[in-house]
């Protein structure tokens, strides 16, 4: 069972009425999409990124509909002490468990190992697509279990499977973050979290 928050707004009629939301990389592309659709469901959002204005105009759009609420976070993800602080002033919002995480941010790098002499870039690629979602996910998940449930999304890409060259760290962070959610389901087998690898078709991106 989810349990609902009694502070925040909630159309009783709307599929996901009084559940909470938390999207990384909110603030543009495939992540916007999903805070306002989530929103659209009923859903209360809070819309993470690094530029508060991007998550802030979402937070907004969704805020002037009359949807549920939206609330704009500042916080890289490759960073275990900002997910930390995420996690407080979620709480401090909201003051219930998140009950849906989507682990959406990204960085998408072309690349090429004969040229990788850096490896700063690879490290941060596996920071912000691997290691973000694993972070995120183990700070939310015990709160989300002993609420009753919840659901684990992140967003994947056919990468994880299909050789596609001179994407290779990209490629690497995506079939790491597949394997933790197969493990990951093994895991939560019956504490009533749903868990899911997503890989949407190809959109316009930005590619670094
Ligand atoms: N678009 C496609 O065709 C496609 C295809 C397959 C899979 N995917 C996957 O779908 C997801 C979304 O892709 P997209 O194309 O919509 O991405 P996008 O347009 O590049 O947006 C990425 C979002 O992530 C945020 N972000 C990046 N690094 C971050 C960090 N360290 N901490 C917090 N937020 C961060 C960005 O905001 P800031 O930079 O301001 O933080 C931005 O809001 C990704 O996981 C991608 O791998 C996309």
């Amino acid at each position: 069972m989810i349990t609902k928050p009694n502070h925040l707004s909630s159309t009783p009629n709307l599929p996901l009425a009084g559940t909470t939301a938390l999207i990384t990389g909110a603030g543009r592309g495939i992540g916007r999409a999903i805070a306002i659709g989530l929103a659209q469901a009923g859903c209360n959002v809070s819309c993470v990124s690094r530029t508060l204005s991007e998550v802030e105009d979402v937070a907004r759009m969704i805020n002037s509909t009359g949807l549920p609420q939206g609330k704009s976070f500042l916080c890289d993800v490759a960073d275990p002490v900002a997910i930390s602080a995420l996690a407080a002033e979620i709480r401090r919002w909201i003051d219930r468990p998140v009950h849906i995480v989507v682990n959406n941010a990204d960085i998408a790098r072309l690349d090429a190992v004969e040229h990788t002499s850096d490896m700063a870039h690879w490290n941060r690629i596996m920071a912000t697509n691997l290691a973000g979602p694993v972070a995120i996910t183990s700070i939310f998940l015990p709160e989300m279990i002993l609420s009753g449930g919840g659901v684990i999304i992140s967003i994947g890409s056919w990468n994880a499977v299909e050789t596609v060259p001179f994407m290779n760290a990209y490629s690497v962070s995506k079939t790491g973050l597949l394997r933790f959610h197969e493990i990951l389901e093994y895991e939560l087998r019956g504490k009533n979290v749903n868990n899911f690898y997503v890989v949407p078709a190809n959109t316009e991106a930005s590619i670094i």
